[in-house]
Order: structure tokens, then sequence, then C-alpha cells
């Protein structure tokens, strides 16, 4: 029945795919990268440490590439995907994961701050969108996934930057997947909850709901097989911060100053 067809293609058979892991260095994108490779794929290892991608790499097997690159530069985008059609022909999949983090409150914002947060979030991923579609276009195949957050689910203290950033991130993963869904090109929005990474070591609070980068993977890895437009985890968490996206704001900041204990 329609109504049941999965939004994407599903991906399951991992053998031979050309996978293109953006923010592969550390984390949620290394993992990713070492399970992939593990069932079969070619990854090529994007970040901008060379010695990090080099680790990664060396977990994924000879066959994994190592191209270092700076999200916030268009052209750098352009070199690689260049580089890797040279080299694969195509590419099958995208991942678009690379992402920064700064504990922004309202009263600390800075002109830095900002752009480093909206350019590396944002504009790092529009670019690497930019960079792929013409080619997933003209071939009427690809798959695009773009690594959100839960954060962009609704305001949370210590966010003021971060959170706006994914926030678009799902508004423009929704445009792309009606522009691009009719073109036989599928578009994944992951939205992780908390994630025990280089990223969040430096948080102080409480994260609920924490699992490994290893889970992390194996649950994109699982939303990918099932073709889902988005692939969000640890459900027990994830699930609450949907459900509280439909309270009434009074509700909804009442619950988050309870929950964070923000003041
Ligand atoms: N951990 C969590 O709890 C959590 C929760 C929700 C969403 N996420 C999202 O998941 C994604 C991965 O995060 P993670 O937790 O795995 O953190 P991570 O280990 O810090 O990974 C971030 C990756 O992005 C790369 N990166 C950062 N800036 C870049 C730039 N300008 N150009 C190229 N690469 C850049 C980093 O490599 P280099 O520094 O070598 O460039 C690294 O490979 C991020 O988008 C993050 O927002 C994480």
């Amino acid at each position: 029945m329609v109504f049941f067809k999965p939004l994407n293609k599903p991906l399951r058979d991992w053998r031979g795919q050309r996978v293109w892991i953006v923010g592969a260095s550390t984390g949620i994108g290394a993992a990713l990268a070492r399970q992939v490779a593990a069932q079969g794929a070619l990854v090529a290892l994007s970040a901008r440490s060379r010695e990090r991608l080099g680790e990664t790499a060396a977990a994924c097997g000879e066959a994994a590439l190592i191209e270092p690159m700076d999200v916030t530069r268009a052209a750098d985008y352009a070199r690689v995907r260049d580089s890797l059609v040279a080299r694969w022909g195509e590419i099958d999949l995208v991942v678009l994961n690379a992402g920064t983090y700064g504990a922004e409150r309202a009263w600390e914002l800075t002109d830095a701050g900002i752009r480093t947060t909206l350019e590396t979030n944002l504009v790092g991923v529009m670019n690497g969108v930019g960079a792929v579609t013409p080619l997933f276009c003209e071939r009427g195949a690809g798959a695009i996934a773009i690594v959100g957050s839960v954060a962009g689910y609704g305001g949370l203290p210590r966010s003021a930057v971060y959170g706006p950033s994914k926030a678009a991130l799902i508004n423009f993963a929704e445009s792309l997947y009606l522009d691009l869904g009719p073109r036989g090109i599928s578009v994944f929005l992951v939205s992780p909850g908390f994630v025990a990474t280089p990223l969040t070591e430096r948080n102080k609070f409480r994260m609920p709901a924490l699992i490994s980068a290893e889970q992390a993977a194996a649950a994109i890895v699982a939303g990918f097989a099932r073709g889902k437009f988005e692939i969000h985890f640890p459900k027990r968490f994830t699930c609450v911060l949907r459900a509280m996206r439909w309270l009434p704001r009074r509700t909804y900041f009442a619950l988050v100053r309870r929950l964070t204990g923000a003041q």
C-alpha cells in the first residue's frame, strides 16, 4: 500500500556502495564509516584533521580514501567531489555530518561564535548539498544524509546558536526532499539525542539517555535500511522531545526549565 511505502529507497546492501562521509575523523561519523566499511562499502573520509582521518581510515580497511577538507569552503567540496568521481565514477551516498557545538547562552553571543557555528553546521551542509546535487540530478539517483539534532526541534538553554543551526537543517532537509525526491534522490534527516563524542565530552550537565558513537552509527545504518526520511535515536529520548513540540509554549518552557535545571 502506498501509505506504508518508505519515503526513501532503503539502503540495505552496502557492498560496493560509494559513501562519502564528511565529518568522519571522530565521533558519530568515524563510527558510521567503520560500520558501513565493515559491510562492504567503499568509504571516503573528510574532515579537517588529516591525522585523525588516518586513524578512522586504518579501522575501515585499505580501500578507505582520506580527503581532508573544510566544510565552510565550497571549493573544498568541489575538489573532493571531483577527486571521488575520478576515482569511483559515481558517489552513491554523501553523509553531511560535520558539526560544531558551543554551549552559548543568550548573554554569551559573539560574532565569531555565531559565525563559526552557522558556517560549519548550516553553510557547511548546504555547501555539501550544492556540490553533489548536479551529479545526482543528472544521474537520477543518489542519497544525501544530513545530520541535524534533536536540539533543532525546539528552543533549549545553552543552545542559542547551535539549536537554530540544527532547526534550519530540519527545514532544509524537508525542502530538499520535496525538490529531490521526484528526481530519484533520497534525502535522510538524522536526528541524534545525546551521543558520547568529543563534541559532548565538555558538557558539565548530566546528559539523559546518553549512547555511544557505535550505538548511534548502528541506529543510522538501521534507519537507512528502513528508508525513513527521519532517523532519530535513542527513541526513549527522542520520542519524548518530539511529543513536546505539540505542547502549548507555557507548558513547554516550564517542562524544559524543570528537565534541564537551567536558570
Ligand atoms: N554528540 C551528540 O550528542 C550529538 C547530538 C546531536 C547531533 N550531533 C551532531 O552529530 C554530528 C557529529 O558530531 P559528533 O558528536 O560525532 O562530534 P565530533 O566527534 O566532534 O565530530 C565532528 C566532526 O565534524 C568535523 N568538522 C568540524 N568542523 C569541520 C569543518 N569546518 N570542516 C570539516 N569537518 C569539520 C570534525 O573533524 P575535524 O575537527 O577534524 O574537522 C569531526 O569529524 C554533528 O553534526 C553534531 O552536531 C551530535
